[in-house]
C-alpha cells in the first residue's frame, strides 16, 4: 500500500469528502484500497489543525500499537490526486478481484422497530420515524464491537456512525470475518467530542481485554515510539489529551456515559 502503483477505479458516492476506490499493485500483488486525497477534504471549523488523512493514519497507528484490531492498515502517501490516506478495503472481493461493498453495520448495528431488536442487543437511541412509528438504534453485544467502543473513547472519535462499522466478508483476505471501523478523520480532538452509536456499555466495567489494550497502548506511547510516530500527524495538545484519556480510563476502569451538553451521537446515525 505504501509503495505500489495506485490507480483510482471509482468514487464512493454519498461520502462527504472525496473518498475514492483504488487498486494498488506491486510485484504482481494487488489490493483494493480507499484513497482520500487531502485536496478533497472539506474544511471543518471544529478540526482546523492538520489533515483528516493524517488523523486516519494516526488512528491506524494507535490501533496497531495497542493491538486493538479496529482500524484497517492505513498509510499516508502520494497518489493521482496528490497526498492522502490509503486504507485497506474491508469487504469481500468477487472472483475477478473487484471489491464488493459489505452492508454497513450488518448484523452489528441497526435501526429498527423496538419489537424487532434481537435478544441481547443494546438499545442506544429511541425516536420516531417519518410516519411517527417508533424506531430505535441498537447494537449487538459483541466483543469486537465492545473493543471498538473503547477504542473510540481512547481516540475521542467524533463520528462513529452505524455505517462506519464493517465486517470483512469471505474473500476479504486479512479482513475476512473481522469487525473493523472506518472513517477516523474526526478523531483526536483535544476537547471531549465523542459522538458514537456504540454507547451500549456506558457505565459498565472495562473487561480484561479492554484493560489489556489500554495498558499496551500506554506502554507504546511511553516507550514504544508511538508518541513520536503521532507527532507529525497531531498537535502536541492532541497527543497530550490522548495520554490523559488513557490514564483516566485506566483509573476509572469503566466505559463512560454520554457527557451532558454536547451531542452524544453523530448525525446522521448511519
Ligand atoms: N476501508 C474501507 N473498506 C470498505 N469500505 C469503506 C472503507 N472506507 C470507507 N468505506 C465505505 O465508504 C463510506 C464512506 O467512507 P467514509 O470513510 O465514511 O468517508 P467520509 O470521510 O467521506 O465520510 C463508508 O461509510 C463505507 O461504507
Ligand atoms: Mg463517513
Amino acid at each position: 500500500m505504501a509503495l505500489g502503483d495506485l490507480e483510482v477505479v471509482g468514487r464512493i458516492v454519498g461520502a462527504s469528502n472525496a473518498t475514492l476506490l483504488g487498486v494498488v499493485e506491486l510485484g504482481g500483488a494487488r489490493a483494493s484500497v480507499v484513497y482520500k486525497p487531502v485536496d478533497g477534504e472539506r474544511p471543518l471549523w471544529d478540526f482546523p489543525d492538520g489533515t483528516l488523512a493524517g488523523r486516519e493514519v494516526a488512528a491506524w497507528l494507535v490501533s496497531d500499537a495497542g493491538g486493538w484490531d479496529v482500524v484497517p492498515p492505513t498509510v499516508l502517501r502520494d497518489g493521482p490526486f496528490g497526498p492522502g490516506s490509503v486504507q485497506q478495503w474491508v469487504g469481500a472481493e468477487d472472483p475477478d478481484g473487484a471489491p464488493v461493498a459489505s452492508e454497513p453495520g450488518e448484523g452489528l448495528v441497526d435501526a429498527l422497530h423496538p419489537a424487532q431488536v434481537p435478544p441481547g442487543w443494546r438499545t442506544v437511541v429511541s425516536g420516531s420515524g417519518y410516519g411517527g412509528e417508533p424506531v430505535v438504534v441498537a447494537h449487538a453485544d459483541d466483543p469486537a464491537l465492545r473493543r471498538m467502543a473503547l477504542f473510540d473513547v481512547v481516540v475521542n472519535n467524533a463520528d462513529r456512525k452505524g455505517g462506519h462499522v464493517l465486517r470483512g466478508g469471505p474473500g476479504a483476505g486479512a479482513a475476512a470475518g473481522r469487525v473493523l471501523g472506518v472513517d477516523h478523520g474526526l478523531a483526536f480532538h483535544a476537547e471531549p467530542k465523542m459522538r458514537t452509536v456504540l454507547w451500549g456499555w456506558g457505565g459498565e466495567r472495562i473487561d480484561r481485554d479492554g484493560t489489556a489494550r489500554l495498558e499496551v497502548t500506554a506502554g507504546a506511547l511511553e516507550r514504544g515510539g508511538l508518541r513520536e510516530a503521532l507527532a507529525p500527524l497531531l498537535t502536541r495538545a492532541e497527543v497530550a489529551a490522548l495520554e490523559r484519556r488513557i490514564s483516566a480510563l485506566r483509573q476509572r476502569c469503566r466505559h463512560p456515559r454520554p457527557a451532558p451538553g454536547g451531542p452524544a451521537v453523530p448525525w446522521p446515525l448511519f
